[in-house]
């Protein structure tokens, strides 16, 4: 009997160095870090660095880090052209992936696959993303593009770049665990996706593309931004019984709980919800935070005995709410964070490659005389 793995859960597709996952456990760690350590202490700049070397850096190796990325911010004029005829039709995402093969055009090393040339393209990927993401959302705003500022980190010169205005200490920290914890998380779909292309030696911005394409699912990425409009159909905490009950009644899943890895809550959950308790004592947006509790709660009352628990992207939303963002950018944050691991695997992929195809068993009909058309019914 040949055995079909619909999901391909169980099964190992390669090695990592990057990330190891404990689902029974809630354990997230980034090549032997634990996400809770790197949450408290570390950086999106040096979880980068983590992921691209295997090692934390020195502190010369992170300023050099540091000032690579930030001269690769600015878009190119044919980016900015795009971004400008792409809005009011195209939707975030599809815009992202467009920008990132438009940036992929205009590097003439795009197919270099040299360790160096791997590192260029992923500190490119990763510092434009995020201005790709502010551009787009001033341009259909009807606003200026808001140039980086080279005084910021990446987290806090995203926010400005989004918003125009300087971000608050605690905004900008809680930006940055956001993209950290983000930032990899092993052999997950997109990532799975990018290791596909790659594997036909296509190279980076094409890997990534299908990355992009990947995450946008609301099975995957897209989770964040269905968590959002769920609190928006909600509204008050005495609508979150009804609203709940007739959803499961429907068969409906609830957007933000399950995990094909986890079976207790994510630990990125529990991270999110602690920054979210700080964000919510200021922001003005704080309805979504409390609400987001009290639906995780009741959930816990009516999925009690089966293995759903939230996952990272149910306290993001509200998160990301009261940081300012609007939601449909929520899944492309998503991506400007998973840049880092996507990447990672992709330097992972390159060095020790080998062709993905598997097989699927066919079930078809067999011996059909071919019948010209005109004598068919
Ligand atoms: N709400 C209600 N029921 C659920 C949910 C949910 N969110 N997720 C799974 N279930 C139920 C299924 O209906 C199924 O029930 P059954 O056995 O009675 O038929 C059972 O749990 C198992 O579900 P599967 O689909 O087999 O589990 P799988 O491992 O494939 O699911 C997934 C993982 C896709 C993430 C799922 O939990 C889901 O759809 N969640 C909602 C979407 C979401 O939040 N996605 C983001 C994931 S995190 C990320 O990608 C960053």
């Amino acid at each position: 009997m040949t055995e079909i793995a619909r999901g391909l859960e169980g099964i190992y597709v390669t090695e990592t160095k990057l990330c190891r996952i404990d689902g029974q456990k809630g354990e997230l760690v980034y090549s032997g870090y634990d996400i809770y350590e790197l949450a408290e202490h570390s950086n999106f700049e040096e979880v980068c660095f983590l992921l691209w070397n295997g090692r934390l850096p020195t502190n010369e190796e992170y300023s050099h880090l540091v000032e690579q990325l930030r001269r690769e911010r600015p878009i190119s004029p044919l980016n900015n052209r795009l971004l400008h005829e792409m809005v009011g039709f195209v939707r975030p995402m599809r815009a992202l992936e467009i920008a990132v093969t438009a940036i992929g055009a205009l590097d003439r090393n795009s197919s270099d696959m040299s360790p160096d040339a791997l590192q260029d393209q992923a500190r490119r990927l990763t510092a434009r993303m995020s201005t790709v993401i502010a551009a787009y959302h001033r341009i259909r705003e009807g606003n200026e593009i808001v140039a980086p500022r080279d005084d910021l980190g990446h987290a806090a010169n995203f926010l400005w770049m989004l918003r125009g205005s300087e971000p608050s200490e605690l905004e900008a920290r809680v930006m940055d665990v956001a993209l950290i914890l983000h930032a990899e998380h092993e052999m997950n779909a997109s990532t799975f996706g990018a290791i596909v292309t790659a594997s036909t030696q296509s190279d980076m911005y094409s890997a990534i593309a299908t990355a992009i394409g990947t995450l946008k699912g609301p099975l995957h990425g897209g989770a964040n931004d269905a968590v959002y409009k769920t609190l928006e159909a909600i509204g008050t905490e005495d609508k979150i019984p009804a609203y709940v009950d007739d959803l499961l009644a429907r068969g409906e899943r609830m957007m933000g709980i399950g995990h094909r890895i986890y079976k207790t809550t994510d630990p990125r959950a529990i991270i999110l919800e602690r920054l979210g308790e700080e964000l919510a004592k200021v922001s003005p947006d704080a309805h979504y935070y409390h609400l987001s509790q009290m639906l995780r709660d009741y959930l816990a009352q009516k999925l009690e005995g089966k293995p759903l628990y939230p996952n990272v992207d149910f306290f993001s939303a509200s998160v990301y709410k009261m940081l300012g963002i609007p939601n449909d950018l929520y899944t492309p944050i998503f991506a400007m964070s998973r840049i880092a691991g996507w990447t990672a695997h992709l330097m992972e992929q390159y060095a020790n490659n080998r062709l993905v195809r598997p097989n699927a068993l066919y079930e078809g009909a067999e011996n059909r005389p071919y019948v010209p058309m005109s004598k068919r019914d």
